[in-house]
């Protein structure tokens, strides 16, 4: 008796507290948004409707909103787009937005080129924020506030790393080092891809960056780095434990090695000999020590140092993530990978010394393609976060103050009204037409898009041409799971065997 009254009592209750969960968000957030944009929403539109539509989709549970959802899209079934694509199917196409709670905040997701498009450009209106400035630094690029200081800087940086002198003293310096590596490899029985490759992109970034080697000490560097990037975009809590206390220790060590190579640059500089100041004077470190500033001014010490501290990070780390795609890829088409094997070899004989130019890459227009290919479909950077600053209408919906943004840059690339068989690796789609505007962001858009575009194609083109002139490989396991989360990678790192042919 007293058992039926229990169950009866759970049936009962079970289903309005879920209910009361399911619906909690959606009435703590959403109450209160329709009566304070109404004006706005009348006055954009020239109406009295009084109809104020926020985009569809539903906010969770809460505290947790849509996470549960997320995880099983990307982690568990691993079929990431499908989290865009289910909403489509339940809300409709509308303006490609639709609301939810994630990361702890309730947020609208752009998926359209053109909400996507809209949002980049209004810095104004949605603004970059970081958890913490603390493990980047509050000097750095990245880290910076929109404003003059963060463009002058950025533009700095942009044209010193991209411009093509730079870029050919790059290739340069560069080209040694990847064939080396290359050699080491094929001579283990077996790599893990995206380990071996992070650590020779390291190598490299910090020598173009401050003409810092790490020899020996690569490991020990790597790990701090490792450390840095675990924790940049964590929770500021300073508690022995965390990802947060981590990556300050590590930038600690890391800022200590930069400074002892800034003191010797400018000890050097008085002494030098031209030549050497000459080759020096390629890496972003110098460049920043010479820059000045709109009122003439040279930066601060701390200044410099942050701004190469980021571009080592984030160039190594995402430099370190395309080329192990590029293997994925190439292994999975091989008759891709002998037309590109055949524009190489080409070249190889067109050109006597063994080293590519700048100019040699920019004529490797197959290799180029496979390598913008490889960008799409690595999606490294799958979204990216902005902070709604104002009650916003677009297209006759309210994007709320407050609220994130996440501009879901990876479902751009794979939406079929974007991109032919998205999910085919296709090099020669970049024959066709341009990609309509504002469906192929790869590096953002706007005032804080990506600042190494450029010298990413162009370590990725240097990189496909010496490996497919010299070597084949295998996938260890070529059906590995996919991990998703924060930045796709195979779970086995790329396991392969790599030989020369
Ligand atoms: C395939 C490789 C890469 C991809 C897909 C990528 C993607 C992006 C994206 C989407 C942004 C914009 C973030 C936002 O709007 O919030 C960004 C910013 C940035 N990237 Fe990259 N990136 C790549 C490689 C690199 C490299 C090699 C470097 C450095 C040398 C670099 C340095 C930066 C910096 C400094 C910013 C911040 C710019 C700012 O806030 O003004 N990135 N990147």
């Amino acid at each position: 008796m007293e058992e039926t009254w229990i169950i009866s009592l759970l049936l009962g209750i079970l289903p309005i507290v879920g209910l009361i969960l399911w619906w909690w968000n959606e009435i703590w957030y959403l109450r209160g948004i329709k009566v304070r944009c109404s004006k706005l929403f009348n006055t954009n539109n020239n109406n009295n409707n009084n109809i104020v539509k926020i985009p569809p989709g539903h906010l969770g549970f809460p505290f947790i909103g849509e996470t549960l959802s997320l995880l099983w899209f990307f982690n568990i079934i691993a079929r990431p787009d499908d989290f865009i694509t289910s909403k489509k199917y339940k809300y409709g196409e509308n303006v490609g937005a639709y609301r939810t709670h994630l990361y702890g905040c309730p947020s609208i997701i752009a998926c359209s080129p053109s909400l996507c498009k809209f949002v980049l450009n209004s810095s104004d209106k949605f603004k970059q924020e970081w958890p913490t400035t603390q493990v980047l630094g509050a000097n750095s690029v990245i880290t910076l506030e929109e404003g003059p200081r963060h463009g002058v800087i950025k533009n700095f940086i942009v044209n010193y790393i991209n411009r093509p002198a730079s870029l050919t003293r790059f290739l340069l310096h560069v080209q040694p080092t990847i064939i080396q590596a290359l050699q080491l490899w094929s001579h283990q029985h077996k790599i893990k891809t995206f380990y071996q490759v992070k650590k020779v992109t390291l190598d490299y970034t910090m020598k173009y960056m401050a003409h810092l080697e790490a020899g020996t000490q690569i490991h020990v560097i790597e790990k701090l780095f490792e450390g840095v990037a675990s924790g940049f975009r964590s929770q500021p809590w300073n508690i022995p434990g965390t990802s947060f206390y981590h990556a300050l220790k590590c930038r600690k060590e890391i800022m200590k090695k930069l400074k002892e190579q800034l003191d010797k640059m400018k000890q050097n500089t008085a002494i030098e000999a031209t030549d050497q100041l000459e080759s020096r004077s390629s890496d972003l470190m110098s460049g920043l020590l010479e820059m000045k500033d709109e009122e003439g001014r040279h930066l601060s010490e701390q200044e410099v140092l942050e701004n190469v501290l980021s571009t080592i990070l984030l160039g190594h780390m995402s430099i370190a993530y395309v080329l192990t795609w590029s293997l994925y890829f190439l292994h999975k088409s091989p008759q891709l990978l002998l037309k590109l094997r055949e524009e190489n070899m080409a070249m190889v004989k067109k050109i006597n010394s063994g080293s590519l130019t700048y100019e040699d890459i920019l004529k490797l227009k197959y290799t180029n393609k496979v390598a913008e290919e490889t960008i799409r479909m690595a999606n490294i950077a799958g979204f990216v976060f902005r902070k709604v600053t104002d009650d916003v209408e677009f297209k006759g919906y309210i994007i709320p103050k407050g609220w994130n943004v996440i501009i879901w840059l990876r479902f751009l690339h794979n939406d079929p009204t974007n991109f032919d068989d998205p999910m085919n690796f296709n090099p020669d789609r970049w024959d066709v037409a341009r990609p309509k505007h504002g469906a192929y962001l790869p590096f953002g858009r706007g005032s804080r898009s990506c600042a190494g575009n450029t010298l990413v194609r162009a370590s990725l083109v240097l990189f496909l041409h010496h490996l497919s002139i010299g070597y084949e490989w295998e996938l260890l396991n070529p059906n590995s799971k996919i991990k998703y989360l924060s930045h796709p990678l195979p779970v086995d790192g790329l396991e392969i065997s790599i030989r020369k042919i």
